[in-house]
């Protein structure tokens, strides 16, 4: 697929994955929409990028205030007119234990990650129902097939994405709407820092998972020749990809 000249929204693009993306989409020559809570940073990307101020709309959104989907769908068909692709990126992780996190936490984790991604993927869907075109890639995570102490809200959210994608993929075949689920491994983001303690304190620290995590730039090109073809599934990462085999053929080895 050439993405040249495509109208393409990222969520989460003021940081981490979702930013490198939004610089790869750009050399593409696309016509973007960058969104997330923090207009700063946003504008801080949008300047660092050289697409004319008709190719780009900054709209901040807070995935966790759902209820307002339908405005913001409104305002990128105001400025374009039309969403060839949605990339939902945007969310956030965890760093407590289950019995240490408060039922509010859960709930703001699956607004973010679960509920606000999926109403915007279904008000997006609508449309690309009608131009009878369009693509959803949604950044799940390999910890969406498996669970690890101090994840199980995200972890659940990222298997709830699963379920619900698998499934929408073959409701949208017959409109022309694909579906590409992408699952990072580690990627060096500030997703540790940005995470939430079990009472929904920053935990502003970083894993060394994530400081020895795939570069986001090696990420953003992998994840662009995953957006280019028809696949449904893409893992990106490095060496922890291969948990993913390990849960499914050896599942003993995760509750030793
Ligand atoms: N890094 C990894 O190793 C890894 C692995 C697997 C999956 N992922 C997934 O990759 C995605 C991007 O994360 P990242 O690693 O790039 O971390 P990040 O640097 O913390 O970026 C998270 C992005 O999500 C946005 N966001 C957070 N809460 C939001 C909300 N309520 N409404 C709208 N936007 C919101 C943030 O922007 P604002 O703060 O401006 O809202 C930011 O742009 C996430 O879905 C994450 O779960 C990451």
């Amino acid at each position: 697929m050439d993405l040249s000249g495509k109208v393409i929204w990222i969520t989460g693009a003021s940081s981490g994955i979702g930013e490198a993306i939004t610089y790869a989409l750009a050399k593409e020559g696309c016509k973007l929409v960058i969104s997330s809570r923090r207009l700063e940073e946003l504008n801080r990307v949008r300047s660092n990028i050289s697409l004319a101020d008709q190719d780009v709309l900054v709209l901040p959104i807070d995935l966790e205030q759902h209820q307002h989907t339908d405005e913001w769908v409104k305002a990128v068909m105001e400025k374009f007119n039309r969403i060839d692709i949605l990339i939902n990126n945007g969310g956030i992780s965890q760093k407590s234990f289950a019995l240490a996190t408060d039922a509010a936490i859960e709930r703001k984790i699956m607004d973010i990650n679960y509920f606000g991604n999926v109403a915007l993927s279904k008000a997006v869907a609508r449309i690309m129902q009608q131009q009878k075109s369009g693509k959803i890639a949604v950044i799940a995570s390999i910890i969406g097939k498996f669970g690890l102490p101090d994840l199980s809200t995200y972890s659940a959210s990222k298997h709830a994405l699963y379920g619900f994608y698998d499934s929408f993929r073959l409701e949208l075949k017959e409109d022309n709407i694909s579906v590409l689920i992408v699952s990072p491994g580690f990627i060096n983001t500030n997703v540790a820092i940005n995470s939430v303690t079990g009472d929904g304190k920053l935990v502003n620290k970083n894993s060394p998972a994530m400081e020895n995590g795939m570069k986001t730039g090696v990420f953003a090109r992998k994840f662009i020749t995953a957006l280019k073809s028809t696949k449904n599934h893409k893992y990106i990462g490095k060496k922890e990809l291969l948990s993913v085999p390990f849960k499914t053929f050896f599942p003993n080895i995760f509750t030793a």
